[in-house]
């Protein structure tokens, strides 16, 4: 087995642009607009609707990658670093399960679902007052620094050890 089974591909990729986007679409957009600003329901919607995506397809992900058969583990020489490749890509899937369940906490909590979608019409909570505001913000920052990592250690692989690491994770034949 020579590469990851294509709908696992096509997941990766396109969670890869949805998980980077939401990233920074709620550190920069998001996060900034005060409670007070009506703009803030419309960034919030966006942002609850895009979180409930992501889940889905990591749901889905977690599944075809249990399910199907994948290439051997990618060996970089040193046994300590190819284990802890394999709890980083763990990792991966439990920091984004837990952001998204820290930011249900946080919508379950501060009562956002009629304010959100039922334009109920009123005031938003002051999210740094709700418990899992800053856990939602550890996860974000934890998730992000792991992707710089994993996108780092992907070109080390491809640039440094040319052993087409990149090619497992695209379309192709398998064996
Ligand atoms: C993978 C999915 C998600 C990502 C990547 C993400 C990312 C972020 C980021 C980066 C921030 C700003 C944090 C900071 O700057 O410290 C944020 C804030 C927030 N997120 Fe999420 N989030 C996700 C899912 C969710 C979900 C599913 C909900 C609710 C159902 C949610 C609700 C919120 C709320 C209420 C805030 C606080 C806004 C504020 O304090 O102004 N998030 N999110
Ligand atoms: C531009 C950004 C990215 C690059 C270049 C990249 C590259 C790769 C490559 C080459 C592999 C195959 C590793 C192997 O064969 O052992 C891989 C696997 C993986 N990547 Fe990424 N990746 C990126 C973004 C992301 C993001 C944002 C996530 C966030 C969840 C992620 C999560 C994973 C996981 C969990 C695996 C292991 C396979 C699996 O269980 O799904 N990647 N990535």
């Amino acid at each position: 087995m020579t590469r990851y089974h294509p709908v696992l591909v096509t997941l990766h990729w396109l969670l890869a642009l949805l998980i980077i986007a939401a990233l920074l679409i709620g550190n920069f957009a998001l996060d900034p607009i005060p409670e007070s600003d009506p703009a803030k329901i419309d960034a919030l919607r966006s942002h609850m609707i895009g979180g409930a995506v992501i889940l889905l397809l990591m749901l889905v992900r977690l599944v075809v990658r249990l399910r199907t058969e994948h290439p051997p583990e990618a060996d970089i020489g040193i046994s300590a670093l190819n284990r802890i490749a394999r709890l980083a890509h763990w990792a991966l899937y439990l920091l984004v399960f837990a952001l998204v369940g820290s930011g249900i906490a946080m919508s379950v909590l501060g009562g956002l679902p009629p304010i959100v979608f039922g334009g109920s019409g009123d005031p938003l909570p002051v999210f740094d007052e709700l418990a899992p505001r800053a856990a939602h913000g550890f996860f974000a920052a934890a998730l992000a620094i792991l992707i710089l990592g994993h996108i780092a250690a992907a070109f080390y692989h491809e640039l440094v050890r040319h052993d087409g690491l990149i090619s497992r994770m695209w379309f192709g034949k398998r064996s």
